[in-house]
């Protein structure tokens, strides 16, 4: 079998990190391998998200410069898949015609047969069916070389919330749960790879396994927690709505559950939820809030917020504000409303100017920086359990780096290098010397 070369660029969610793993791993049977430069490949493939129009752009502008690479070498395979593929189907071939291989969301299972297929008889092919079910997708394949420390595994596709800003049901589909075994199985395959840290993938993990029958996320929070030689788990995204009282006491049992959850609010502001139709009113939320902090004091909550949704005014953003001062939250995710095919909210009146909507970010932005510089201080001079992820050029030389329970990057030294054992893999206490704002420093002291 020819050696050949697949580069997949991979835009938008964790979802479609855990899909590029996957299409690496149904692709090595055809011979090919992955490489990091889009100029070696003979394959490119990429995987795209369609949640607000920047991302989509960003697809498109790449997709633009796989034309001249395939001026240089028509037998350049050029592959979209995605959300972006999901949505626009065909309509992607009829625009720019050097686009081979179009596979939507669904279609991951079949790509190995669509590429075999296509590089004998160079038959474009645009596979967008959205009715392959979860249970039908083989499982991956268990990995045959060392993995990294940190891994995603998805848990379930679609979603059926229908937020009124939200492109996902669509290009997603319906909610649909994998098998607890399954899932089981795949993680103690990456755990005997090398994995030690494991977040759990879905829409709304919230109400896993609930349409099907299966164990709840709870349920399999506790199954997942009894794998051995996994040292954490974590999981994303919650839907506030579904987040019940069996999670609040996983995260009181289950000491491999980080003390992190992110839970999106998207808005202070009662009026806008509701119009969002998230399904929770402000106090929910604090309410839910309130009932982790009883289980874990120290918990770090994060989120995500949209800012100039239609109709917002500014007393509506002023709520946001005040939600996020009265959270304080470890770290936002702010974005500027952009109307998508097919939600609702494309129809609703009151459209934000782009003016008011930039300034919302910036304000929300500088405050959200003002807490996260301040949280992070605040470590100054604690000791923190880190688990390492490797080891990277940093300021002043060579340094390890990994996360705390709480999801902060500790870049750190160790006192005694020489002759000291490999670190990645391994939770380490760290001494936090400096709380920058987007990470902490430190160094691993012998004495502690
Ligand atoms: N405009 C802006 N932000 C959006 N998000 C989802 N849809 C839109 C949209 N139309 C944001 C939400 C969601 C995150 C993944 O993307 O905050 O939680
Ligand atoms: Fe979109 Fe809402 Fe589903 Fe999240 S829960 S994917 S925001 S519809």
């Amino acid at each position: 079998m020819n050696k050949k070369c697949v580069y997949i660029y991979t835009i938008g969610c964790q979802m479609n990190v855990y899909d590029s793993e996957m299409f690496k791993k149904v692709l090595k049977p055809l011979g090919y391998i992955p490489v990091d430069e889009v100029e070696d490949a003979d394959l490119v493939i990429v995987n795209t998200c369609t949640v607000r129009k920047k991302a989509e752009e960003k697809a498109f502008s790449f997709l633009g410069r796989t034309r001249a690479l395939k001026k240089k070498n028509p037998e350049l395979i050029v592959a979209i898949g995605g959300c972006v593929a999901q949505q626009e189907g065909a309509a992607i071939m009829r625009r720019m015609p050097y686009v081979d291989l179009v596979f939507g969301t669904r279609a991951y299972s079949r790509l190995a047969e669509m590429v075999a297929r296509f590089e004998v008889d160079r038959m474009p092919v645009v596979d967008v069916e959205m009715s392959t079910g979860i249970s039908e997708e083989p499982a991956p394949p268990a990995p045959d070389h060392e993995v990294e420390v940190s891994r995603f595994v998805t848990i379930m596709r679609g979603c059926d919330n229908f937020c009124s800003y939200c492109i996902v049901p669509y290009v997603r589909g319906r909610e649909e749960s994998r098998d607890p075994h399954a899932i089981v199985s795949e993680i103690r395959d990456l755990v005997a790879a090398g994995a030690r840290e494991i977040t759990l993938l879905g829409q709304n993990v919230n109400s896993y396994g609930l349409k099907e029958g299966l164990c709840d996320f709870p349920e399999l929070l506790r199954r997942v927690a009894e794998v051995e030689g996994l040292e954490r788990i974590r999981f994303a995204t919650s839907h506030p709505k579904d987040l019940s009282p069996g999670l609040v006491e996983a995260y009181r049992d289950l000491p491999k559950l980080c003390n992190h959850i992110h839970l999106p609010v998207q808005s202070g502001s009662n009026a806008v939820l509701k119009k969002m139709n998230r399904k929770y009113t402000r106090d929910d939320y604090l309410g839910r809030i309130e009932s982790l902090k009883k289980v874990r004091p120290d918990i770090s909550i994060t989120s995500d917020m949209i800012v100039g949704f239609p109709g917002e005014t500014d007393a509506d953003f002023e709520e946001t504000l005040d939600l996020v001062r009265e959270v304080g939250f470890s770290g936002i995710f702010a974005f500027k409303y952009s109307d998508r095919p097919n939600a609702p909210a494309v129809k609703y009146e009151g459209k934000v100017s782009e003016e008011a909507k930039s300034r919302r970010l910036d304000a929300l932005l500088d405050l959200e920086k003002e807490l996260s510089e301040k949280r992070n201080s605040s470590y100054t001079g604690t000791v923190v359990d880190v688990l390492v992820e490797g080891r990277r050029e940093g300021r002043g030389g060579l340094q390890w780096t990994g996360r705390s329970s709480c999801n902060r990057v500790v870049n750190f030294v160790r006192e005694k290098e020489e002759g000291a054992p490999e670190l990645v893999g391994k939770v380490v206490p760290v001494y936090i010397e400096e709380g920058l704002p987007h990470s902490l420093r430190g160094t691993m002291k012998s004495d502690i």
